[in-house]
């Protein structure tokens, strides 16, 4: 199969929205710390660019979780493969994902994450896909609401492959 990838959002314009969204979150935080918990390995590189834009305290932890299920879609039945570092209780946790698509991953992650008593837990996204939406899950920030197709970029892979394109494209197959 030939994979085919087409620019939907460039570079610049990610970037001017998440400066957008770190203003928003320096704000809405003010005066107190974020604990930063970043879903491996999709996030790695929104949450990079995000942590440039937040003006308040920081602190970085990472979480690696798999939702069995085919190449372009989750189960819901959620594995964590590497948990957090730090204890979360009364911290102020914000979420960090690449992509809610079906929301299963985000749904089972957050309750896990509640029960450990944070003082809050707020989710950041870059993108959203709402038409997909499966199981219930309040996103407090969002980058761009996107259309329902396969997208690549960002740190979103195909495959493993295409997180490095410095934009998020849409993935099309062709056959040779
Ligand atoms: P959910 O449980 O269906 O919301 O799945 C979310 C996860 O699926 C994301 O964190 C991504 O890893 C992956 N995912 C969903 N849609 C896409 C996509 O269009 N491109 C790449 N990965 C995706
Ligand atoms: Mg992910």
């Amino acid at each position: 199969m030939k994979e085919n990838i087409s620019v939907l959002i460039d570079n610049e314009t990610i970037e001017k929205r998440i400066k957008e969204l770190g203003e928003q979150i320096s704000r809405d935080y003010e005066g107190e710390d974020i604990h930063l918990v970043g879903i491996l390995k999709g996030s790695v590189i929104f949450m990079s660019q995000l942590a440039k834009c937040i003006t308040v305290p920081v602190t970085f932890d990472f979480m690696s979780v798999s939702s069995y299920g085919n190449e372009t879609e989750s189960s819901g039945v959620v594995k964590i493969a590497k948990d957090l570092d730090e204890v979360i209780k009364d911290k102020n946790v914000l979420v960090v994902e690449d992509i809610v698509d079906t929301g299963r991953t985000l749904s089972y992650l957050l309750e896990l994450l509640k029960q450990r008593e944070p003082a809050d837990v707020k989710l950041c996204t870059l993108l959203d896909k709402p038409d997909r939406r499966v199981a219930d899950v309040h996103v407090d920030y969002t980058g761009f609401e996107i259309p329902d197709k396969f997208i690549v970029g960002y740190g979103l892979d195909y495959a493993q492959k295409y997180r490095n394109l410095p934009y998020i494209g849409i993935i099309e197959f062709e056959e040779e």
